[in-house]
């Protein structure tokens, strides 16, 4: 007989790009309590230096997994992911999948043999992600192109509703000017959040790592039946950010409570 869980799915990023895999979790699990945690008095992640981000990931992640009394972590950042997987597992008492850029499933999708990287400039040219262009993409054109300036974008959208169309245009530019690109990996779960507003000159597949995380999830998980539901919950570094409870309330999560003060 499996042992009944008690806590939830607990899901962490910088800031509310963890949403996105929310949103594949909910589509695969329905019935897992899922709880959020953000470190959006750091964010973005993506512009600050390694040695400095290692131990800030494991400091927060460790605090919302004692709060949150989590079952699993779900690192729902290619920025942490990409550095800081092996320091996270060394670290908690819980299994913790990672999220890191689609570039498998993009190299077999793409029909010209071009395909871009969208990231934040850290995840664009970590070792890691050479290491998986190098295992499944050798094959094929990577261009890797850094768009910062759009997990600003994503954050402002769940804050406000509205977006400022040049940045977002400005961001993605880069990836038009090669003609034969046909097949845009979203290496950052910000990203996802601002398909709507994408508005590329061309039909381009749209690959990210939502469902690629929720099917690890639910292999990590196995056949789980929970004790008791507990409730939705949310944390943040940061947790009268404005903006940020009308954020979590559109993904279903309370008003986040303060975490690491
Ligand atoms: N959402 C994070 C990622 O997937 C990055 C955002 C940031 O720069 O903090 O990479």
């Amino acid at each position: 007989m499996v042992p009944p869980l008690n806590g939830p799915v607990l899901i962490f990023d910088s800031g509310v790009g963890g949403l996105s895999v929310v949103r594949a979790l909910r589509e695969r699990l329905p019935d897992a309590p899922l709880a959020y945690a953000c470190d959006n008095a750091a964010l973005p992640y993506g512009t600050k230096e390694d040695g400095w981000l290692v131990a800030r990931i494991v400091m927060v992640c460790r605090a919302a997994v004692a709060a949150s009394g989590a079952e699993v972590l779900v690192v729902a950042c290619n920025t942490a992911s990409t550095l800081a997987l092996d320091a996270l597992r060394a670290a908690l008492p819980v299994p913790v999948v990672g999220t890191v850029p689609a570039i498998k499933p993009a190299a077999a999708l793409t029909a010209s043999g071009v395909i871009g990287l969208l990231a934040t400039s850290a995840t664009v040219c970590r070792p890691y992600t050479d290491r998986l262009i190098e295992d499944f993409a050798t094959h094929r054109t990577v261009v890797r192109v850094a768009g910062d300036a759009l997990v600003g974008q994503a954050e402002q959208l769940l804050a406000t509703g509205s977006v400022n169309a040049a940045v977002i245009e400005a961001a993605l530019a880069p990836l038009w000017r090669q003609p034969e690109l046909d097949t845009v990996v979203l290496g950052c779960t910000h990203f996802p959040l601002l398909r709507d507003h994408f508005r590329p000159p061309r039909a381009i597949t749209w690959v990210d790592s939502g469902a690629a995380i929720a099917r690890r999830v639910d292999q990590v998980l196995g056949t789980p039946h929970w004790a008791l539901t507990p409730p939705a919950m949310a944390w943040a570094t940061d947790a009268e950010r404005a903006g940020l409870v009308a954020a979590c309330r559109t993904f279903g999560f309370p008003p986040p409570l303060s975490l690491l003060t």
